[in-house]
């Protein structure tokens, strides 16, 4: 990695994503590390491009929403040249890699061809009980989604996560890219 320092900026509406920055954090050297923090977004949902740190290196983290980064991030992403990035994503289905693979690809559309992707993680982060209960709810109806029971699963195993084999995950990932 660049000499010249990186931050760390992310989306999280209930943690999870959070939990992944701080893993990231806490895996990099602390004197380098410029800014820590939240994607500054403007009312409308947007970032305003006074707030993306200048460094030259971006960890930047985001939840998944409707199959892909969250719009502060979609927006930060957007806006971002000759930059190094690193993205960190969190998202309520996890069945598959393939799955982290599709939202990692729709997300990376966002990023102009003047940065460099360095790297790219995802894992499950778990999601409010209100959801859960909306599930039930459906299933005791009689023309329900016929994969409900498959939902209310993946619901109850999203409920560990980020859990500690996942930050582990991270950290390596963050660790083997920055020595390169
Ligand atoms: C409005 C909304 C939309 C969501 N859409 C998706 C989605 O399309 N796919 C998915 O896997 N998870 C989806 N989720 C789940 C979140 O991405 C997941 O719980 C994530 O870990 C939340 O991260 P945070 O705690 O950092 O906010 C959605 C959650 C919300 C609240």
């Amino acid at each position: 990695m660049s000499s010249k320092g990186y931050s760390i900026v992310f989306s999280s509406r209930t943690g999870n994503t959070a939990e992944l920055a701080e893993a990231v954090r806490k895996t990099l050297p602390e004197g380098t590390c410029e800014y820590f923090g939240s994607v500054n977004g403007n009312d409308d949902g947007s970032c305003a491009s006074s707030a993306i740190p200048a460094s030259e290196t971006l960890f930047v983290g985001f939840w998944t929403n409707q199959g892909v980064a969250d719009q502060a991030t979609q927006q930060l992403l957007g806006q971002l040249k000759n930059r190094k990035v690193f993205l960190f994503g969190t998202a309520g289905f996890g069945g598959s890699e393939a799955y982290f693979q599709a939202i990692l690809d729709k997300t990376k559309a966002f990023i102009d061809d003047s940065n460099i992707v360095i790297g790219a993680f995802m894992c499950q982060g778990k999601m409010p009980h209100s959801v859960r209960e909306r599930y039930v709810k459906m299933k005791e109806q009689p023309d329900h989604m016929p994969n409900i029971d498959a939902m209310i699963e993946n619901f109850d195993k999203a409920l560990s996560h980020p859990n500690a084999n996942d930050l582990e995950k991270l950290a390596n990932l963050v660790s083997e890219t920055v020595e390169q």
